[in-house]
């Protein structure tokens, strides 16, 4: 938990709200939080989503776990303290994004129940949708895109999410998608089929 440290501040209301916001854009501004192992399919599929969603004329941004680590998050490693405040960190700019009428997608592994749990309480109820890209350990750890899962064999990479740091599944995922099944289309025609069923975006 992060307690409040500076004192004497005041919160200023802006003269355009978020209603205003999403009015202009012609769409609602909400989260798409990926959450999955390395190398489930996380980012790839953040990318194709956010293809199709430009497509069809929507405001977009990214937040995916290897580049915010280059930047805000770098003074984080991956310790559960500091994959802790990873993901509160970006629970709160996910939420900046939504303010702002933009449709977000985060792509962290967030291996943990409860900091899934506060970025989902910091958003407007209703504005986070939580997708679990599912999918076995073994096949991630065959496909291990960036050489990491060996690393994490060879003792190299310590503390590494499925092998040697924890991952908790979503008990009650908004859509749950099984990448070592579905193909990347039908994982993005699934997304796309809850937003426009929801009336997160138009049919
Ligand atoms: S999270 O656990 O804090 O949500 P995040 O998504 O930001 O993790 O970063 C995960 C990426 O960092 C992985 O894709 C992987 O390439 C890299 N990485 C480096 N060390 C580790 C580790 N110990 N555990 C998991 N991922 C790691």
């Amino acid at each position: 938990m992060v307690t409040q440290k500076a004192t004497n501040i005041r919160w200023h209301q802006g003269a355009i709200a978020r209603d205003d916001r999403e009015r202009l854009n012609s769409h609602r501004g909400f989260t798409i939080w990926f959450t999955g192992l390395s190398g489930s399919g996380k980012s790839t599929l953040a990318v194709a989503l956010e293809e199709a969603l430009y497509e069809r004329g929507l405001r977009t941004y990214i937040l995916d776990g290897d580049n915010i680590r280059h930047g805000l998050n770098k003074d984080l490693g991956f310790s559960p303290e500091d994959r802790t405040e990873n993901i509160r960190r970006i629970g709160e700019v996910a939420n900046l994004f939504s303010d702002g009428g933009i449709i977000n997608m985060t792509a962290f592994i967030s291996p943990y129940r409860h900091d899934r749990q506060t970025a989902r309480e910091l958003s407007m109820d209703g504005s986070f949708i939580e997708v679990f890209v599912d999918c076995p350990v073994e096949v991630c750890e065959q496909r291990d895109p960036k050489g990491a899962y060996k690393k994490a064999r060879e003792g190299i990479i310590k503390e590494f999410t499925g092998i040697s740091a924890p991952y908790e599944s979503p008990e009650n995922p908004e859509i749950h998608l099984h990448t070592d099944q579905e193909t990347v289309e039908a994982c993005v025609r699934r997304i796309l089929d809850y937003l426009t069923r929801h009336n997160f975006i138009p049919a």
